[in-house]
């Protein structure tokens, strides 16, 4: 079978790790020539980021979303430049493929690597992980609000920034959190809630979860406020399996759980369509990474865990298992990069992986 993927690198370190997570698949897919079940990537790049922006004034084309219509999955690097102000970069291209295909649901695990110290100072309970699903289509970055509201000049200028929370958003979410859960070792949702503060919103959160974990009576649950949580990632993250928390907790707390496992450069990311109904979406929780960008500094292994997910999601988990082997492998043996205390470039680093896949 030959899988259609439509490769966006964008901006930054995302087309050092886009190149990487390519170089690997490829060698899995050059690999699987001859055996039972060979597959192939055929492999459409495009241009679309900030220096597209800079010549064209647009992020992406027009028709854009209809032409990735037709992929069976898009594998996407990172967006963002400072010579384009990030909500237009953002939203000109990485949310509007995200609400455009209706990306519901974000799948972020935190993953502790061996031979990789974390500040946790259990770097030896590799066996330590969670994942955190984040509600990607609503909540605080539904894109609600305005600007100089009440016709207000400067100085006075008012902004409301609305979040949005429909039940059927809150419920999808949740429902697919629960899922996950009977498919891990420990079964149990944790919900991040803020409804002590925000009384509408959070509250119907707060509801719907309720709801939906009566439908679970084999999943443990608990409720924590997201202050408390993000305490809890620090202090008792072995209580955590998965972590269920709108668009902005999730974004700001899969941020903290890549840095508690090492670096945000090792962080893997699924958007995912569950229904199917349109494609989805495998990138890197890091950004674009001005500051390292274009030396070979960075780390390519949040890229291939995302290429990992993307596997599952095209039916080959045991082609996902090798990789995150792999990916063990290589870091275990040393082959890292500076994020994470090596001196490997993000070309040594692929190189092991690619190497270490067909060991
Ligand atoms: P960032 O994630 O790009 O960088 C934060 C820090 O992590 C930096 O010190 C960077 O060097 C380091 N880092 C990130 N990825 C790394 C990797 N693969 N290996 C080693 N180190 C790595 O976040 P920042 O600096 O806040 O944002 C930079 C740009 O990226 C902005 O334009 C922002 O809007 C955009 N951004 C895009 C995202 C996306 O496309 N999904 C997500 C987050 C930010
Ligand atoms: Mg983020």
């Amino acid at each position: 079978h030959t899988f259609r993927i439509a490769a966006i690198p964008a901006d930054g370190v995302g087309k050092e790790v886009v190149a990487a997570g390519r170089a690997v698949l490829d060698a899995l897919a050059a690999d699987s020539a001859g055996s039972p079940r060979p597959f192939a990537f055929s492999w459409e790049e495009f241009p679309w980021g900030c220096e597209y922006y800079e010549r064209t004034g647009r992020m992406m084309d027009d028709d854009g979303l209809d032409r990735l219509r037709e992929f069976d999955a898009i594998y996407f690097g990172a967006v963002g430049w400072p010579t384009v102000p990030d909500h237009v970069s953002l939203w000109g291209l990485r949310l509007r493929i995200c609400q455009g295909f209706d990306q519901w649901a974000n799948v972020r695990p935190v993953h502790f690597l061996p031979g990789v110290t974390s500040p946790l100072r259990k770097a030896d309970d590799t066996d330590l992980d969670w994942v955190v699903v984040r509600e990607n289509s609503e909540g605080e970055y539904a894109g609600l609000g305005g600007r100089n509201l009440a016709g207000r000049g400067p100085g006075g200028e008012v902004a409301v920034q609305t979040a949005l929370f429909t039940e059927v958003g809150c419920e999808r979410i949740m429902r697919f959190a629960f899922d996950l859960a009977r498919t891990r070792a420990r079964r149990k949702v944790s919900s991040v809630t803020k409804s002590n503060a925000q009384q509408y919103g959070m509250v119907l959160w707060d509801d719907v979860f309720r709801r939906v974990a009566a439908d679970y009576p084999d999943v443990e649950t608990e409720s924590v406020l997201v202050d408390a949580m993000s305490a809890k990632f620090v202090l008792r993250p072995e209580e955590l399996s998965v972590v269920v928390a709108s668009n902005l907790h999730a974004d700001i707390l899969s941020d903290l759980g890549s840095a508690l496992a090492g670096s945000l450069g090792l962080a893997a990311s699924a958007n995912l369509n569950p229904e199917r109904r349109h494609p989805s979406m495998f990138e890197p929780v890091h950004g674009s990474a001005p500051d390292i960008a274009g030396r070979g500094l960075a780390n390519p292994v949040g890229a291939v865990g995302s290429a990992a997910l993307m596997l599952d999601h095209l039916g080959l988990p045991d082609q996902a298992a090798r990789l995150r082997r792999a990916i063990e492998t290589t870091t275990a043996a040393g082959v890292r990069t500076r994020d994470v205390g090596g001196t490997a470039s993000t070309e040594d680093v692929t190189k092991a992986l690619v190497e270490a896949l067909n060991a």
